[in-house]
């Protein structure tokens, strides 16, 4: 099922020309590589992979990362978890806090239909939890989430995590699985020396709570964390089970400006997502105008990246417009199409029904981005 208030901006079998604009462009030959890319750079590597499905809210897409091998998918939300039960998926766990009865309550409900894990920080969470699986009859996995330096939600390592373990083992409807982990400030630190020294520290705190939840007979048997740009040192760690990157498929503007070991950006996921814009103003000179604004690609992490014209630098955006800037060489034409690389792929995606998926130059196959909107 899909709530796409749009048609597709292009049928199976269209070439990349004529795709309407603004639309959301999957290059499928990157895609399927980075796809393999995250596998041989795991190959080493015992843990589990569960990746965020955050980025790309695609059951399609999921699909495909589960017939590779992952466990399963790490949703944000309950209407992401929801999205993705109805796309098939049968082992989710929710990355966050889910706080309220009627979400709570939707959660419940879905772990009827498949494995359902969530994360805690909060005792009353806990009882509120365990009210919303008594009711619904059924067992809920529990990991308590622990801040390993993001300082988003999450409790402190040590005691703390202690504490809460306890609760939530004591609770007859819910089962202690272990610890998220998860570094997000970790992630876009530029330096790769950095990000180590950033997921070297989150260990330290995690093998230290280990061994408390240990002497109390408390077994996590999961710890899992990692986004796309530490994930290379959870896996190495040693104590994360299971891993959770999530942009390595699509990548975006900020991530291209993380660097490798050498001091050279990163390279080891390259970009498959774009947003396709046509040129729909050129009347001031050195200028042009698309029709790609804040309402077709997010500015959080900055302004979008001009893929395929050199010297052509996107300044500004207003809700439908974006204006790019040709003194610095390059021209485009009236109606001209052109790809822009999203700063920040998460919040673009989440503005469209429907990725339109590429190969050379036709489109293959067009998906639902099911899992989108506000929803929580
Ligand atoms: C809890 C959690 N895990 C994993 C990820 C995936 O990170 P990335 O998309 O940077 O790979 C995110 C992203 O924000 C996250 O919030």
């Amino acid at each position: 099922m899909t709530t796409a208030a749009h048609d597709p901006p292009a049928l199976v079998g269209t070439s990349l020309e004529d795709v309407d604009t603004p639309a959301l462009l999957l290059d499928l030959d990157v895609f399927e590589r980075n796809l393999e890319a995250l596998d041989a750079a795991l190959a080493a590597s015992s843990v589990r992979v569960r990746p965020h499905a955050k980025p790309h809210k695609c059951p399609d897409i999921a699909r495909r990362q589960i017939a590779r091998g992952a466990v399963g998918v790490c949703c944000q939300k309950v209407s992401e978890a929801e999205a993705f039960v109805r796309g098939g998926v049968t082992d989710i766990l929710v990355t966050n806090q889910i706080v309220g009865a009627p979400k709570l309550k939707r959660l419940a409900r879905l772990a009827c239909a498949a494995r359902i894990g969530v994360c805690v920080d909060d005792a009353d969470n806990v009882e509120d939890l365990e009210r919303a699986a008594a009711a619904a009859q059924v067992t809920i996995r529990v990991l308590v989430e622990v801040d390993v330096g993001g300082h988003r939600c999450g409790v402190a390592p040590g005691a703390p995590v202690v504490e809460l373990a306890a609760k939530v083992a004591a609770s007859p409807h819910l089962r202690f699985d272990g610890l998220q982990a998860y570094h997000g400030r970790a992630q876009h630190l530029r330096r790769h020396e950095e990000r180590r020294a950033a997921i070297r520290a989150a260990v330290d705190a995690i093998q230290t709570t280990l061994v408390l939840l240990e002497a109390r007979a408390l077994r996590a048997e999961v710890v899992t964390g990692a986004g796309t740009g530490t994930v290379e040192f959870e896996a190495a760690s040693g104590v994360y089970t299971e891993v959770q990157p999530g942009s390595y498929i699509f990548m975006d503007a900020d991530y291209g400006r993380n660097l490798g070991p050498d001091g050279e950006a990163v390279r080891d996921f390259q970009q498959s997502l774009f947003v396709l814009t046509t040129v729909m103003s050129r009347a001031r000179p050195g200028r042009v105008v698309l029709d790609a604004g804040l309402k077709a690609h997010s500015v959080d992490s900055g302004m979008p990246l001009v893929a395929d014209v050199p010297g052509a630098v996107y300044t500004g955006a207003s809700d439908e417009h974006g204006v790019v800037d040709l003194r610095g060489g390059g021209s485009l034409a009236l109606g001209q199409k052109l790809r822009l690389i999203p700063g920040h792929c998460d919040p673009t995606v989440n503005m469209y029904d429907w990725l339109v998926c590429v190969r050379s130059g036709r489109v293959e196959e067009v998906w639902p981005i099911a899992a989108r909107g506000a929803g929580y």
